[in-house]
């Protein structure tokens, strides 16, 4: 049975590095999601998490490093932007794609000669990493096309069995994946959008692109810059319509002409008076929206509803990340009025 240890003392510390270096998979926080993370430079663990999530193998892994300090060891910082990036944002919740090193197994880029390179900045992760003194290659720790996860509760079932040890850290703070950069042409191109936005990206840089598939769904075989903007991804197992509008009462029009008797609306206050099946506040905020979003998705599965109707926001700033995986929870089931 799975462990959960609630405490880095030093014996669990020195439980945990005894894990990862026998090629065993632990689950440890982050500030955006809790990630199930692997010795990155053994092929033969970094294996078990592609099995163990049910993962595609031509869907890269991120390497995470104890401090910006690690990075020159794994990957090359090939310009002044990439340099600028690391300065700035790292650690933090924000992932750089590199040139990777030959000391990065091939199966954890899915063949490619980049790495993405994150250091995060959660007190136990970076304890963790640490005190492992290894680098850790880690996806968001889910099952492949679940929600993320975001707290332990959530999780713990999934990989029962599967992982010895998970490290609680309590909710995710930020309860959003990292945000995914690649310098193409010196220019910044967003991925993944994540807490760090474009507009805080502009700030330093200047100039930031967003990739055109970040709202976009992408044909199986077409060659994309993130291979993970290919797959289902954050869906709960029912099904879901993400609506939008800007206009409250077009909104409201949206939702009513969608529902039926076994409908849930996940959305913000002012959807509550709204009759249906359930509703479920997602919080009034962007911050809280992002905290609390995989969690609920998870939840609404409790009920046994036909559809789950969710509130879009508006695609700027951390909305552009919210509306990324609510797009792809509702596998592009979309309607804008
Ligand atoms: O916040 C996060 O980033 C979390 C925590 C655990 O750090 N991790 C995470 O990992 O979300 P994952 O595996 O669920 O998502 C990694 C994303 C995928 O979309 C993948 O395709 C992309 O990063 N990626 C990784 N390496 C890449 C590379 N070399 N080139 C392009 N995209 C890459
Ligand atoms: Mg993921």
């Amino acid at each position: 049975m799975t462990k959960i240890i609630k405490e880095l003392t030093n014996s669990n510390l020195e439980i945990l590095k005894s894990e990862i270096l026998n090629q065993n998979l632990v689950i440890f926080p982050t500030e955006t999601v809790y990630g199930i993370g692997a010795n990155a430079l053994d092929k033969i663990a970094v294996e078990k998490i592609f099995k163990v999530k049910t993962r595609a193998i031509n869907n890269p892994l991120i390497v995470h490093l104890k401090d910006k300090a690690e990075i020159s060891k794994y990957a090359y910082i090939e310009n002044e932007v990439e340099q600028k990036l690391i300065d700035t944002f790292m650690p933090g919740p924000f992932t750089l794609i590199l040139k990777k090193q030959p000391n990065i197994p091939s199966s954890v880029t899915a063949n490619l000669d980049t790495v993405g390179i994150r250091v995060p900045i959660n007190k136990i992760a970076h304890e963790f990493l640490k005190f492992v003194e290894v680098p850790i290659a880690a996806p968001s720790a889910n099952i492949s096309s679940r929600p993320s996860g975001t707290k332990v509760s959530d999780i713990k079932d999934e990989f029962n069995y599967l992982v010895n040890y998970i490290i609680d850290g309590g909710e995710s703070e930020i309860g959003l994946e990292s945000t995914v950069v690649k310098v193409v042409d010196n220019t910044p191109l967003i991925l993944r959008p994540g807490f760090i936005t474009k507009e805080d990206i502009e700030k330093v840089i200047g100039k930031c692109l967003v990739s055109e598939h970040v709202l976009k769904e992408v044909k199986k075989d077409s060659q994309v810059e993130s291979p993970g903007m290919l797959y289902r991804h954050y869906a709960p197992k029912t099904k879901c319509l993400l609506v939008y509008s800007a206009s409250f009462p077009n909104l409201k029009k949206l939702i009513i002409e969608n529902l039926d008797s076994k409908t849930i609306i996940l959305g913000s206050d002012k959807l509550k008076d709204i009759p249906c099946y359930k509703f479920i506040n997602y919080g009034n905020t962007l911050l809280e929206i992002s905290h609390n979003i995989f969690h609920l998705l998870r939840q609404c599965d409790k009920y046994n509803a036909n559809l789950i109707i969710i509130e879009g926001v508006k695609k700027e700033g951390l909305g552009l990340a919210i509306m990324n995986r609510l797009i792809r929870t509702s596998n592009f089931n979309y309607k804008e009025l």
